[in-house]
């Protein structure tokens, strides 16, 4: 049986680190692309990861590379390319270079690898794969951005932490923008399947809730030289098996809603169905009137940095 073939452009922190997690799974052969500039490194990078195999156990090839060429046919590609946030500095101040560079990208992928599944990371996220999917012209179902993932395992490692459970215990949801809007559902919030209200006071939980809408500032300002990647590329990992695999994971992706909750045609993060085909499906839940109203708003975050973008581009 052939391997999938696994592209990820951008070979910094989360583009080599989500590499890592992609050969330690064996999910494909794994090609890491960067600009030219970089010369060797995206080269240096995917042979020290591939003389990893025979400690870990993975059979993947990996190759690094600048040359576009050696990404031909690959069956899912994933952009990181772009520059991440330092102290002080918002997702959205990134917007303009990074419409840029993605675009740049999109186009590439376009040309080489016109039947490949898209999961975009670079940020701002929401604007991103919506000019990825403009770029290529792919169908919606088959670009999608990695942003919920990430989101939600945050809020469930800082209620684990607060109820000293294990995170596999703590089931959680969450929709909207990766921004300071982003919706973490508390009507889908749960500790072994007991309702989170069981165990912590809406207060403690607003604190949570918070907590996770600034966890990527958290790392940023814990870092001062970059953003997250362990974390953020271990989510994108996971949506590249739940494709590779076909694994119908039920996820929340940042992904095109038309009618869905209303949304009107941008990419939103949103509960969906992760398999062969992409998302499958965009799974609609019935929100309390608060959580209806926090989407509304994160929505609105997202169609007006979008526009921003278009002028920006323009
Ligand atoms: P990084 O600076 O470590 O790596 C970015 C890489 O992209 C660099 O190696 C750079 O040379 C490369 N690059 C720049 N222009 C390129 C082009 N035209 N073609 C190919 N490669 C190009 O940054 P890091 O930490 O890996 O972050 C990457 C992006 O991911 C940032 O925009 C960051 O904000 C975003 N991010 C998104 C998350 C999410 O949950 N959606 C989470 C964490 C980061
Ligand atoms: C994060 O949430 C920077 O978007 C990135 O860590």
């Amino acid at each position: 049986m052939r391997r999938s073939k696994i592209t990820i452009i951008g070979a910094g922190n989360v583009g080599a680190t989500t590499a890592h997690w992609c050969a330690s799974a064996e999910l494909g052969d794994i090609v890491l692309l960067d600009i030219p500039q970089t010369e060797t490194m995206p080269a240096g990078k995917a042979l020290d990861l591939a003389e990893a195999g025979p400690i870990v156990g993975f059979d993947s090839a990996i190759v690094g590379t600048t040359d576009y060429s050696d990404t031909a046919n690959s069956d899912v590609v994933v952009i990181t390319a772009g520059l991440p946030r330092k102290p002080g500095m918002s997702r959205d101040d990134l917007l303009k270079t990074n419409a840029s560079i993605v675009t740049a990208v999109s186009e590439q992928v376009q040309k080489h690898s016109p039947n490949a599944f898209v999961i975009v990371v670079s940020n701002p996220l929401d604007a991103m794969v919506q000019q990825a999917q403009k770029v290529t012209g792919f169908p919606y179902h088959r670009v999608m951005g990695q942003a919920g993932v990430l989101d939600t395992a945050r809020y469930r490692t800082f209620i684990a932490m607060e109820l000293g459970v294990s995170v596999e215990d703590v089931q959680a949801m969450l929709m909207g923008g990766h921004g300071d809007t982003m919706v973490p559902l508390r009507s889908c919030t749960s500790v072994g399947g007991i309702p989170i209200d069981q165990f912590l006071t809406s207060e403690k939980l607003e604190a949570i809730i918070e907590r996770t809408r600034k966890g990527g500032g958290e790392i940023v300002g814990l870092l001062k030289t970059g953003s997250a990647f362990y974390a953020p590329a271990a989510a994108t990992a996971q949506m590249v098996e739940a494709i590779v695999k076909d694994k119908k994971r039920l996820l929340p992706i940042a992904a095109y809603c038309e009618t869905e909750y209303q949304v009107g045609g941008y990419y939103v993060g949103v509960p969906a169905i992760l398999g062969a085909g992409g998302v499958e499906k965009i799974v609609e839940l019935s929100l309390s009137e608060t959580e209806q109203e926090d989407f509304k708003n994160s929505v609105d975050a997202v169609k007006s940095l979008v526009t921003t973008m278009a002028e920006l581009l323009s």
